[in-house]
């Protein structure tokens, strides 16, 4: 990458620059993706491995088939399977992975700092795949480029971002990435879900959803992170629907061309209904996709140092 730097922590610390060629290269990692190659040489050699200690569908596959489609080898180790269940800190598994010759450590951890920690202590290239409550930079980047590729730019363009923002790493790093590069972000969700430190990184807070969304060229829907919540912050969810579910009626108030993107998986009928996932204003499937192509750039440029 541009910067020189061996990880991919997070979008707040990334330069523009590296966010600029990583956006870049992945244009042509979907062109080879959509030609029905899907076979380059470019990781031949390389070793990436995915160290998931929390669940995941799309992340862990998607690095997992950017590796294989670039011909490197790749393997997973999930917390259950492996000594991680016999007692052994997160340190000496990661450098046990490290002597073993990985290129790219790939780590998921519900401890915010978790890859930071890692990233000094390992000669390996380390991604964050998500770490606790902090950042979700590779959903950021393929957020930012499924933006880009629907409107040309993200410069400019009013993002509202919908839901519990209080747990939501891929909140955080939408927020420090798009304003970054241009665009004005603003958040609505129930005050026990948002984070007192939200408006001092810059992020426009709204009380109720239809003030967020109105004349919002995208709006970005986030699951209610249960799993993260000590005791109920909500009632029940057909009220939390009521109030902050992501509906037709309520994107009458935004851009008649409103893109609307949620990083999965979707609860349904909660966060969002159905018919607004299912529109042709949303680009949910798209993100996947994207996904794939963002993680094939970002193993690229990091074995490329
Ligand atoms: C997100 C995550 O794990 O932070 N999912 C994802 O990576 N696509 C969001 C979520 O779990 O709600």
């Amino acid at each position: 990458m541009r910067s020189d730097k061996k990880d991919i922590l997070g979008l707040q610390e990334m330069p523009i620059a590296d966010i600029e060629e990583i956006l870049d290269t992945a244009i042509s990692m979907k062109k080879l993706l959509s030609s029905g190659t899907k076979r380059t040489p470019h990781l031949q050699g390389k070793t990436i491995l995915c160290l998931f200690y929390e669940d995941s569908t799309r992340t862990r596959l998607s690095f997992e088939l950017a590796s294989k489609y670039m011909s490197a080898n790749q393997a997973n180790i999930t917390a259950s399977g492996s000594s991680v269940s016999k007692g052994e800190t997160l340190l000496d598994t990661a450098r046990t992975i490290d002597v073993m010759g990985a290129d790219v450590i790939v780590i998921r951890h519900p401890m915010s700092g978790a890859p930071h920690m890692l990233a000094k202590n390992v000669g390996a290239s380390v991604v964050n795949a998500g770490d606790g409550m902090h950042e979700h930079p590779t959903q950021g980047l393929l957020d930012m480029f499924t933006i880009i590729e629907k409107k040309g730019s993200v410069e400019g363009l009013r993002v509202a971002i919908i839901g519990d923002v209080q747990h939501s790493r891929v909140a955080r790093s939408n927020i420090w990435g798009l304003q970054k590069m241009g665009a004005s972000v603003c958040v609505a969700g129930p005050p026990t879900m948002m984070p007192r430190e939200i408006e001092r990184i810059g992020a426009e807070v709204f009380d109720t959803v239809h003030e967020a969304v109105t004349d919002a060229d995208v709006v970005i829907g986030l699951r209610l992170q249960l799993e993260r919540q000590k005791q109920g912050l909500y009632p029940n969810a057909r009220e939390y629907s009521k109030f902050f579910g992501i509906d037709q009626n309520k994107l009458r108030l935004a851009k008649p061309d409103v893109l609307v993107l949620h990083p999965g998986p979707v609860n349904r009928g909660v966060e969002i209904t159905s018919d607004v996932v299912d529109a042709d204003y949303s680009a949910i499937n798209e993100q996947v996709t994207n996904g794939v192509a963002v993680r094939m750039s970002i193993l690229y440029h990091l074995t490329r140092r």
